[in-house]
């Protein structure tokens, strides 16, 4: 399946502006990457590896290298595919942005990753609401090199499917979850903690910020307590969960979640900054900042 990249416009709705899903496979249009688009990647590339020096867990700089991304020029899909293919089988997909919850599911069920082929604009170097090749592609891809990231991955679409025909609510408690490790995860090695998440390694503030602030709180990994868990989209997280391996990740979420999601179906939710009893805290967040509006 193959059609002409599109640029799609998030589209002002009643309920603010939502991303129109499309659900078509591109071939990443290489030549067609201006000038501005490899000095965007350049740019935020070499920005990003020198703040997640010592920040980033080992695991995401080793495959990174290992991929060969530099600030050259931005990757060719084809070229990654061809490292994937010889380690963990996974492949990269073209796609215009986000996908609709089953789409997505379905793709990571079969070891596809869904990276989207357009870079934002100079503009939106700090900051940009929807994933863009650079979060895709320096964020997600380099932990697909991991033979226990790379399973969790594949692990996580079908749970995915298998949520879509439980209930809304399941998906919640499995959008947290996502959320709360892939997206926004930290980890412990040698005593310190590191980030592994993507949305941190491909944010400049937050790489530091979700590791240096006083404010947000740090906590040790709980999968329940994660799945009942608000959080922010447009903010700073409130609360960071802390792994202790991939394996910790990848055993904890083995179990049958159908029990789980009929559990915690009676039962109220957190909001983002809370601190619990049961928590290990790393770090009680001081608060400071925070915004006041409700959490997702
Ligand atoms: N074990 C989960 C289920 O039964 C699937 C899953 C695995 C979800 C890994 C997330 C991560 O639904
Ligand atoms: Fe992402």
């Amino acid at each position: 399946m193959s059609s002409e990249p599109r640029r799609v416009e998030n589209q002002l709705t009643d309920k603010g502006y939502v991303p129109v899903y499309t659900t078509a496979v591109v071939d990443q249009p290489w030549d067609s990457y201006s000038t501005q688009d490899h000095a965007t990647w350049a740019t935020l590339f070499r920005r990003q590896r020198d703040i997640l020096k010592g920040r980033a867990c080992d695991e995401f700089i080793d495959n990174q290298e290992r991929f060969g991304m530099s600030a050259e020029q931005i990757p060719r899909f084809e070229e990654l595919n061809e490292v994937l293919a010889k380690t963990t089988g996974w492949e990269l997909i073209g796609v215009e942005g986000l996908l609709p919850e089953l789409t997505f599911f379905d793709h990571l069920a079969n070891r596809r990753f869904p990276v989207t082929w357009w870079i934002r604009r100079p503009d939106q170097i700090d900051y940009i609401a929807e994933p863009d090749m650079f979060h895709d592609l320096f964020g997600h891809v380099p932990l697909l090199l991991n033979p226990v990231f790379a399973d969790y991955m594949q692990a996580y679409g079908r749970g995915g499917v298998k949520a879509h025909g439980v209930s809304a609510e399941a998906l919640v408690n499995l959008t947290r979850l996502y959320w709360y490790t892939v997206e926004f995860g930290l980890i412990r090695q040698r005593g310190e903690l590191r980030i592994y998440g993507s949305g941190i390694v491909s944010s400049k503030g937050e790489s530091i910020h979700s590791l240096e602030s006083t404010s947000p709180n740090r906590i040790g990994f709980d999968l329940k307590r994660i799945m009942r868990t608000r959080y922010r989209i447009d903010t700073y997280q409130k609360t960071y969960f802390v792994i202790d391996s991939f394996e910790q990740l990848m055993d904890a979420t083995r179990p049958d979640f159908v029990p789980i999601y009929a559990e915690l179906a009676r039962l109220d939710s957190f909001p983002a900054g809370t601190v619990l009893d049961s928590d290990r805290v790393f770090q009680r967040g001081s608060g400071e900042g925070w915004a006041t509006d409700a959490d997702a």
